[in-house]
């Protein structure tokens, strides 16, 4: 089995800040409420670019950190629950754009989840040899299906998106371990809806909801509960335990979600990177883009050992073991 590492990361977010302040002239909301209970005091929302606008930029930053071209590339999986289109996927749209004649190119769905999912994916594929450098994406626009007069969603969200190259490797570096569970049953209290089924020969149109919505109540005890479990989960039948973990990078959904974790694990929060406060919660955009921005603070350094950890709709959860 080829070991497999993260050779380059890069994101990408839209220039347009959207503040508290001018979420609440859009609904009954306040600063104080939204920084209270989420952390969150400002997002990006698009002004009309579309999930592969913000995949390519993101992509483009990671590619050239890691002096790749386009046509060395040979696997893209996007992960992304807004795509552009049913089809082509964004991940097609990214091999056009950055010329990897060379690749296979899919997008996946596991919500917030998704760029945890994507990796496990990738890193599987190269590991049994199939492949030799693949771009990993995970990119949302959220903005398209948010529901805008839903004060208890929209608070929440924002447009971004980050990337990475992964590379195969002979040393030890890299992914050591994936983790991931999925609970369909819980699937109903995180939702938004696709096209409704529509056709000549339809007696009785049933209408989907077409814009998040959510049981934030229950979303938030799943995710306390499975942030602390894929954390453990990741380091078991490894050499590691948790003391040996330099930086964990959660989904920024929820601020006290983070702390919840953080004292459940008995890990002071300074473990955890947070960039929630101007970000928002972008799904799978979330955690690429936090490992990029922790990259270029300069807070990852060569030999850390880092949890990427992901929760979400579906429901999912999963988490990355690396050294980098
Ligand atoms: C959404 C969330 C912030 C709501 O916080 P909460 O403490 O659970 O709040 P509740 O939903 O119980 O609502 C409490 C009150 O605040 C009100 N409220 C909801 N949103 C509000 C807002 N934006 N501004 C002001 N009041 C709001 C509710 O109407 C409710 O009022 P009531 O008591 O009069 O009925 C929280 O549940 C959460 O973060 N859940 C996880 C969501 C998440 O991370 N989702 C993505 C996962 S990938």
């Amino acid at each position: 089995m080829n070991a497999v590492k993260i050779k380059s990361v890069g994101a990408y977010l839209p220039s347009n800040i959207i503040t508290n302040e001018d979420i609440s002239k859009l609904v009954e909301t306040n600063n104080e409420w939204i920084v209270e209970r989420t952390g969150i005091k400002s997002r990006r929302i698009s002004k009309g670019e579309d999930t592969s606008s913000i995949a390519n930029k993101a992509a483009k930053i990671a590619l050239d950190r890691a002096k790749v071209k386009g046509e060395d590339i040979d696997l893209i999986i996007v992960a992304t629950l807004t795509p552009d289109n049913f089809t082509p996927s964004v991940a097609c749209i990214i091999q056009k754009e950055i010329g990897a004649e060379n690749a296979t190119a899919f997008d996946i769905n596991a919500a917030c989840t998704g760029f945890i999912y994507a990796l496990e994916v990738g890193r599987s594929l190269m590991a049994v040899g199939r492949y030799k450098k693949a771009l990993i994406i995970g990119a949302e626009t959220l903005s398209k299906i948010v529901d805008w007069s839903d004060r208890s969603t929209c608070i929440l969200f924002g447009d971004g998106g980050g990337a990475c190259v992964l590379e195969t490797s002979d040393s030890k570096e890299g992914i050591i371990n994936s983790y991931s569970i999925s609970d369909g049953k819980k699937g109903e209290t995180l939702i938004a809806g696709a096209v409704d089924v529509n056709n000549p020969f339809i007696e009785e149109k049933v209408e989907k909801h077409k814009y998040i919505k959510m049981n934030g109540r229950e979303v938030f005890k799943f995710a306390t509960k499975s942030m602390t479990s894929s954390i453990e989960k990741v380091l078991e039948n490894t050499e590691y335990t948790l003391n040996d973990i330099d930086l964990i990078i959660p989904h920024q959904a929820n601020l006290r979600i983070i702390e919840y974790a953080a004292k459940k694990l008995n890990l002071p929060l300074d473990r955890f990177y947070i960039n929630l406060e101007d970000v928002g919660n972008t799904s799978a955009g979330s955690i690429p883009i936090a490992l990029n921005n922790a990259f270029e603070e300069g807070k990852i350094k060569k030999g850390m050992k880092i949890i990427l950890v992901g929760f979400g709709g579906g429901l999912t959860c999963g988490s990355t073991l690396i050294k980098w």
